[in-house]
This record gives structure tokens, C-alpha cells and sequence, in this order.
């Protein structure tokens, strides 16, 4: 069983979700079988890059390389890339090649990027295999690497030729780590509203890896990322409401210096702006966020960290215009504003308040 969508930003390209997927067919139709470099990390590559690798043999492709780097975020370096790409010209994978990025956010950011540069440019196609990855990080074709001095501080856009979310590949992935991506899930139905919204009444069936209640909300996810990114590929308004939650989010995983992940982070972070947003517009959503976050096993109570540093977080956050916070707020399920200005008093008295 599969079930596409075709992002139209850029050259379109179709993004498949489904379980026992063919994926050396869903490829060739995407693209020409050529030589080819699989990229993953040394979690996901025992578990399901050989498979990937004879699927792709078998459909004509000449898989040269299979690169795993390290799991986690600080992969998504400088260092990594240096590494990778050193690799991909030793290997002598030409102009013609395909990066095939088999992996969580991490992987698919950094082969990306590798794709996006390498000799100027090669194709990429995203195999994600964590829910986060699937339903948000794949789509959407923001690509790039961390520096010390902060997350996602150099990249570009790249467009994937394909993308490939085979659902089976969760079964291997953490509870907790499915729990983060069901973050991004509740933030997209809360934004939109409708049947997605109402379809958020899959959680725990989801969150008990039953697959049609995965399959069911990757495909709302995607649909509804893509029409979003659609609107505004390079982020000049509307995309923006993808963060919802984030500007909480991120100050707070930082300011608890990541020991908490970042779905978990997003989850308190929605609270926070649920509350900002019932003193903005007076519609009481937190209830429904804490039953929402509480299906899907998420946290609901900030970690301990002291004020300062969640707004020094805040201050350092490269979304912030002119020295002011700007939220994206609800003004009620499936509306949400953007570019609402909070002072950090209230912020750090929200953040209080849960
Ligand atoms: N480009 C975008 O638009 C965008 C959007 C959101 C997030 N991101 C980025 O995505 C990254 C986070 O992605 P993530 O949460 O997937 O992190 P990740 O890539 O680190 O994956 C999380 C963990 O799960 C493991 N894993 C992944 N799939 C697995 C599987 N099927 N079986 C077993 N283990 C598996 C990984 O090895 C890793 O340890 C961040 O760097 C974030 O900035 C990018
Ligand atoms: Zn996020």
C-alpha cells in the first residue's frame, strides 16, 4: 500500500508513504538508475541499508558507497561534511550521481547539504526513517549543517528529486524518539485545522505503532507541510508558522543544554504559546494541547532551568528581528498569526505559570 504526494516547490517531486514499499521502482521513476552513494548513520545503516542498497541493485542502480557517520545531531557539522565529501570525490561520484539520504533529520540535513554543493550540485533523494524526518525535516528542502556558535547557521535550499517514508522502518525507532516526532504532528493539526485535526484522535493507536495510524497522519503531515512550503518556499511569511511552538522550544533544549530532545521541547513549548496565545486572543486552548501531548507521550511540564539563560537562548535565536521575540500564535485551532510581538517578561512568567 502506498500513498503520494506531489510537492510542487521547485522541479515537483512526489513524496511516497507506505509500508513494503519497492523502493528501487519508486526511485527509477523519479529518476534515471545511475551510479549512486547511500548516506545514513551507524544506527540506521546495519539495520536497513543493505536492504536498500540490493533494492536499488536490482532496479539498474550501481550503488559505489555506503558513508555512515556518527548518530545524533553533531554529525550535522562542518567536520562531517568535510569528511563526507572528501569520501564522495575519492569514491568519484561524478555530476551524474545520487546522494541517497537514509536516515532521521540529522542524515537528511547533512545530505542535503552534501548534495546541494558536491561538484556543484548532484541529485538527492530522502529516505527518512524517523517519524520526525518523515513527516517534517524530509519535505520542504531546507538543508544545511550546525556550527558551534548555533543550529542550522550554514545552508541553502535543495529540493529532494524524490522522497521515499517506509513506514516499516519506524519499527525500529525508540519510543521516545517517535514520541518527538508525533510533536511536529500535533504542531501541523493544530495549525490546521479540519480532518487533520480531528484525524489527531489517532495518537495513541500511533503511538502503539499501528500502521495505518502512522501512515494516516505522515500523510496529513506532508500534505500539510508541503502546502505550506509551497506557498513560501523560502520562508518569507507564511512558512513561518511551522514554528509554532519553537520559539519556546528551542530556548528551552538549549537552556537545559539538551538534555531533553527536541520534540519534548517543542511539546512545552506549545503550552507556553497556547497560554500566550488565550492572553492574546482569549481562546483557551492549553487543555486541549496537555489531552493532545498527553496522547501522544509527551511531556507537559517544562524541564528545570533557571529564567536568564532561557531568555539568553531566546536572544540568540537568529528568527528574532530588530531585538524583539515574534510568536506564532492561535487564535484558534487551524488559525494561526504570525509575527506576534512578546516581551520577555511575559515569556519568562508563562514559562512560570506551567
Ligand atoms: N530540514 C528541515 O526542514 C528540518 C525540520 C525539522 C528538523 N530538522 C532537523 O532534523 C534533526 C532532527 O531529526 P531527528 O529527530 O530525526 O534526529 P536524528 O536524525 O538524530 O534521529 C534520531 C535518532 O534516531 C535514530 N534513528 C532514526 N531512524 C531510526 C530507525 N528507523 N531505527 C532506529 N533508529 C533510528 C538515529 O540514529 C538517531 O539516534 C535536527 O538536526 C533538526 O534541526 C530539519
Ligand atoms: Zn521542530
Amino acid at each position: 500500500m502506498a500513498e503520494g504526494v506531489t510537492v510542487t516547490a521547485g522541479a515537483p517531486y512526489r513524496v511516497v508513504v507506505g509500508r513494503e514499499l519497492d523502493i528501487g521502482e519508486l526511485v527509477s521513476e523519479a529518476l534515471e538508475p545511475a551510479t549512486g552513494v547511500i548516506l545514513t548513520d551507524s544506527n540506521v545503516g546495519p539495520l536497513h541499508a543493505g536492504r536498500l542498497a540490493g533494492e536499488l541493485e536490482g532496479a539498474g542502480w550501481r550503488v559505489v558507497d555506503t558513508i555512515e557517520v556518527p548518530p545524533g545531531e553533531r554529525s550535522k557539522s562542518l567536520s562531517s561534511y568535510g569528511a563526507v565529501v572528501r569520501r564522495l570525490a575519492l569514491t568519484g561520484l561524478g555530476r551524474d550521481g545520487t546522494l541517497f539520504a537514509l536516515g532521521g533529520g540529522v542524515v537528511g540535513d547533512l545530505g542535503g547539504f552534501i548534495a546541494h554543493t558536491y561538484m556543484r550540485g548532484i541529485s538527492l533523494v530522502q529516505l527518512p526513517t524517523s517519524l520526525l524526518a518523515m513527516v517534517d525535516s524530509s519535505v520542504g528542502g531546507k538543508v544545511g549543517v550546525d556550527l558551534p556558535e548555533g543550529k542550522n547557521l550554514v545552508g541553502g535550499f535543495l529540493q529532494p528529486r524524490a522522497v521515499i517514508a517506509e513506514v516499516g522502518w519506524l519499527e525500529t525507532l525508540s519510543d521516545r524518539e517517535l514520541s518527538c516526532g508525533l510533536a511536529e504532528v500535533v504542531k501541523m493539526g493544530l495549525l490546521c485545522g479540519g480532518g487533520f485535526y480531528r484525524d489527531l484522535e489517532l495518537l495513541p493507536q500511533a503511538r502503539g505503532r499501528e500502521a495505518a495510524a502512522l501512515e494516516t497522519l505522515i500523510l496529513h503531515s506532508v500534505r500539510f507541510k508541503a502546502s505550506v512550503v509551497e506557498r513560501d518556499e523560502r520562508e518569507e511569511g507564511l512558512r513561518a508558522i511551522l514554528n509554532y511552538g519553537h520559539t519556546v522550544g528551542h530556548a528551552l533544549e538549549a537552556a537545559a543544554s539538551y538534555r531533553i530532545l527536541h520534540g519534548e521541547a517543542v511539546a512545552v513549548g506549545m503550552l507556553a504559546e497556547a497560554e500566550l496565545s488565550r492572553r492574546r486572543f482569549g481562546t483557551d486552548l492549553r487543555g486541549e494541547h496537555r489531552r493532545l501531548l498527553e496522547a501522544a507521550a509527551l511531556p507537559t511540564r517544562p524541564p528545570e532551568v533557571e529564567p536568564a539563560p532561557v531568555l539568553e537562548a531566546m536572544k540568540r535565536d537568529k528568527k528574532r528581528r530588530s531585538g524583539e521575540h515574534r510568536f506564532v500564535l492561535l487564535k484558534g485551532v487551524g488559525e494561526p498569526v504570525w509575527d506576534q510581538r512578546v516581551e520577555d517578561a511575559e515569556v519568562v512568567e508563562v514559562i512560570g505559570s506551567l
